[in-house]
């Protein structure tokens, strides 16, 4: 059956010595709290990965929020995949919003990235959600299935087993503005019929999908209690230890 995840995503937040007293308060809480069967997951700016890695245990596991696409050589300042799989790190955030609209992220660029990720043994959580005039539109659905298909639909059965999906409906992130929970439900309910006609039932049902935008401890229960909605990808209120548990713990 598919893992219920909550995962944080600091973004370009944090110095080192910040982020590592960060995880380590996180650490703390999540050591010391009853977790009902969920992955904690903290994504960190790749400086940070190495450090963090070593002050987590075993129930949190660090990504990072990108990776380079190509295997190794003259790409001067980009992360490689097998770099980020050195430091320890279990997961890459791919296809973020702010990196398809500020850094011209297409759906080309992250098949590379998507197949990069998976050699290394690293999960993907791949990013996909509409911008307002899009919804506006009502073509929300057309765009979410473009990007899972163009991005992701070249994988096999297996392949696809090890990704974790991350609605994010851009309108909603960082603005304060969350989808309600019936929006997010129809989303999620969609993607998942989406994935039963490429992979079927059995991929599909086990294929974690996450909602991100807005989510804190006071709107996570909400969202969580729907039948697809399998956790979260938490922005602003991951970089607070308590806001991030309680959203941990709103399930
Ligand atoms: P937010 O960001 O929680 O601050 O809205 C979510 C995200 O971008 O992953």
């Amino acid at each position: 059956m598919r893992r219920k995840i909550v995962a944080g995503n600091w973004k370009m937040n944090n110095t080192l010595e910040e982020g590592i007293e960060l995880a380590g308060q996180i650490n703390d809480l999540v050591e010391n709290t009853e977790i009902n069967d969920v992955d904690v997951v903290i994504g960190t700016p790749f400086i940070h990965l190495t450090e963090v890695n070593k002050v987590v245990g075993e129930k949190i596991g660090v990504a990072a929020q990108n990776c380079a696409d190509e295997k190794s050589g003259a790409y001067t300042g980009e992360i490689s995949a097998s770099m980020i799989k050195s430091t320890g790190s279990k997961y890459v955030i791919l296809g973020h919003s702010e990196r398809r609209t500020y850094y011209g992220e297409t759906n080309e660029i992250l098949v590379k990235k998507v197949n990069l990720t998976l050699e290394n043994g690293l999960a993907p959580i791949f990013c996909i959600g509409e911008v307002l005039e899009e919804r506006e539109a009502e073509k929300h659905f057309e765009v979410v299935k473009s990007q899972i298909a163009e991005g992701l639909f070249h994988l096999s059965a297996e392949e696809f087993g090890k990704v974790v999906l991350a609605y994010e409906p851009v309108w909603a992130i960082g603005t304060g503005v969350t989808a309600s929970s019936d929006q997010a439900q129809e989303m999620h309910a969609f993607i998942r019929k989406t994935l039963v006609e490429q992979y079927g039932e059995e991929v599909a049902n086990n294929t974690s999908i996450l909602y991100g935008g807005s989510c804190k401890p006071s709107n996570a229960k909400e969202l969580f209690e729907n039948a697809d909605v399998d956790g979260g990808l938490i922005g602003g209120a991951s970089l607070k230890a308590e806001d991030f548990m309680g959203i941990i713990t709103a399930f």
